[in-house]
């Protein structure tokens, strides 16, 4: 994998809130998977739309309104030709949430029944387990869920039985925000679709961390959302497959989802207008494009390599301290850039807390992912996270970090 050096060493510099310090030291920002920072060029291009070409996209033909389409759907453009999906087939949403409740809501109201089966994993996020947890309540079908192995991948064993039953949607995460794990997407997508399901994929941790090629993963919907991969909140994508997005009846309704509205009924727009009901999240898009094209200028393979190298080192360097426990499997190359831990005899809130006097940002908690922690009986855990900001010395940090911890809680 070529890597960036010049960029990658002195990219620390294009983050500005990583200039803040605690105590004279600069924080060390270990929490990309729960949002990442923002780059200079992202807010510069939010900026610009508010300062020169503000306008409501596709509702007149002024100069602003010309310029700011054009930025929004040039945003649209180089998000799906870096995945490789048509933009048309490019959803701008809120976050990954709004993503999938619009997968759960408009396809799965109108083709879920009673009795049909929704196979999860029990590693998800709870943004694709509540959504399908709701429509199949509507809809009286049932939700059935993958079981995770002991060191953290779903069980082969568990998803042939649940295929063996014909769902009729299978939807699971790329890569788990807790333990890690980069599930095999492309091969789960095949299995599922050779039962007959309709493929769901929760990309929200893929996308800022790995190559992610949606033409070879080939899933029905893949969501994911923009403050994760270094671009603004506000804004999440969802792709899907054209046929299944025209016949499927809108999520949310009124202003430019229209093509013709009469007084008793209407019709839709073409794709992708039919999904994206109301003024649209414009600079967040605007911003996501910038984050989309800081990500290429560095290269996802540049940035999965410098990841993978922290994240080797961190799990190795855990693995050294007595008393810490690493959460999943231990291989780096099957894994995001993320790892959670437990300290023998420390809450995670007391060790968010000391490392955060430190100013070591981590984040605690059950991470969303109730179904999950339960499986391991865990109540909650800390998790490191990194981003193409971090290096070595962030690594140093953490470490003197957690021996802090031991060292207060007397353990
Ligand atoms: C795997 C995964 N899916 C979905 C989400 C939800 O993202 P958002 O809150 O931006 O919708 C998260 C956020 O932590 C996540 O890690």
């Amino acid at each position: 994998m070529s890597v960036a050096p010049d960029r990658l060493a002195a990219v620390t510099e294009e983050f500005p809130v990583l200039r803040r310090t605690v105590d004279g030291r600069p924080i060390v920002y270990l929490d990309s998977a729960a949002t990442s920072q923002t780059p200079q060029v992202v807010i510069d291009a939010i900026v610009d739309y508010y300062t020169n070409h503000r306008g409501s996209v596709h509702r007149g033909v002024y100069d602003l309104i010309t310029e700011a389409t054009e930025l929004y759907e040039g945003a649209r453009e180089r998000i799906a030709a870096w995945l490789n999906w048509e933009a048309e087939e490019t959803i701008f949403t809120a976050n990954a949430t709004m993503s999938l409740n619009l997968v759960a809501q408009a396809w799965g109201h109108a083709n879920l029944g009673p009795g049909d089966l929704v196979v999860l994993t029990e590693m998800e996020h709870h943004s694709n387990v509540v959504p399908w947890q709701q429509v199949c309540a509507q809809r009286g079908a049932e939700i059935a869920y993958i079981a995770v192995t002991d060191t953290g991948e779903l069980d082969p064993g568990s998803v042939g039985a649940l295929l063996d039953r014909e769902p009729k949607v299978v939807a699971f995460t790329h890569v788990s925000n807790v333990l890690g794990t980069i599930n095999p997407a492309a091969e789960l997508a095949r299995q599922a679709h050779a039962a007959g399901a309709v493929v769901v994929v929760d990309g929200t941790q893929a996308v800022p961390q790995i190559p992610v090629d949606l033409a070879v993963i080939d899933a029905d919907f893949y969501a994911w959302t923009g403050h994760k991969v270094y671009g603004p909140t506000g804004v999440g994508v969802l792709h899907g497959r054209r046929a299944l997005l025209e016949e499927m009846p809108p999520f949310h309704s009124g202003g430019h989802m229209i093509s013709q509205v009469f007084t008793a009924s209407s019709t839709w727009s073409e794709l992708p207008g039919k999904f994206e009901a109301g003024t649209a999240p414009i600079a967040e898009a605007i911003g996501l494009g910038a984050a989309v094209d800081f990500v290429t200028g560095i290269g996802i393979d540049a940035i999965r390599a410098h990841e993978f190298a922290l994240t080797a080192e961190l799990l190795e360097r855990l693995t050294d301290i007595d008393g810490v426990t690493v959460h999943g499997g231990v291989d780096p190359a099957a894994r995001g850039a993320l790892v959670s831990f437990g300290i023998e005899g420390a809450h995670p809130h007391d060790i968010g807390e000391i490392l955060g006097r430190d100013g070591v940002c981590v984040r605690t908690g059950h991470h969303c992912a109730q179904p999950l922690m339960r499986r391991f009986g865990w109540g909650s855990t800390t998790r490191a996270s990194f981003g193409v900001h971090n290096g070595p010395a962030d690594i140093d940090r953490l470490i003197e970090g957690i021996h802090t911890v031991q060292r207060v809680l007397d353990l």
